[in-house]
């Protein structure tokens, strides 16, 4: 049951892409290797015991919560690559369901460039308490993510 609403969920959110997804995929992947894979490894667990949280069945609960959506773009990881906005999206719209083998709660919005342009003006100057208050926050409404 799992396994199939991950696909539905999946299917969902492909719907919503351009016609070219399995590109978009492929370089969205090649992406995370070059720019995010040296910290947060291949499969996204990261290092947690360097404060390179895991990402995996945990990045889409972010989501859950209001602001969450922005932070996790937001981040220096993610904003000051060499990517561009376009590609940011992608990527993002990619790692979600890639770090959730679980499956994504559905009706998840893919991001798009013109969403991301916008957040680099909304920066929060300090990520640690932001992303606390955050995980305070699902833990409030009974979602425990590792601080
Ligand atoms: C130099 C190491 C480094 C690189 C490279 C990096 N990150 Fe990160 N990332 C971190 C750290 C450390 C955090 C924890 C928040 C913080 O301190 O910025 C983080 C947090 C995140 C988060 C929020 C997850 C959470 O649970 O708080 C996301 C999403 C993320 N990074 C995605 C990416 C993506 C996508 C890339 C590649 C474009 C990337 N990062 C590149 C180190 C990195």
């Amino acid at each position: 049951m799992k396994a199939g609403a991950a696909l539905l969920s999946l299917a969902a959110l492909m719907q919503t892409l351009p016609a070219t997804a399995a590109q978009d995929a492929v370089r969205a992947r090649s992406n995370y290797i070059h720019h995010c894979t040296g910290c947060h490894l291949m499969d996204g667990s990261g290092v947690p015991t360097k404060g390179i949280p895991s990402m995996r069945n945990t990045l889409d609960r972010f989501l859950q919560v209001k602001g969450g959506r922005e932070y996790i773009v937001q981040v220096p990881g993610v904003m000051n690559s060499a990517l561009n906005d376009g590609d940011i999206a992608n990527l993002m719209n990619w790692l979600l369901p890639y770090v959730t083998p679980s499956g994504l709660a559905p009706g998840i919005r893919p991001y798009s460039a013109a969403e991301i342009a916008g957040l680099r003006n909304s920066r929060p100057v300090d990520f640690d308490g932001t992303r606390r208050r955050l995980v305070s926050e699902l833990r409030k409404a009974g979602v425990t993510i590792a601080e």
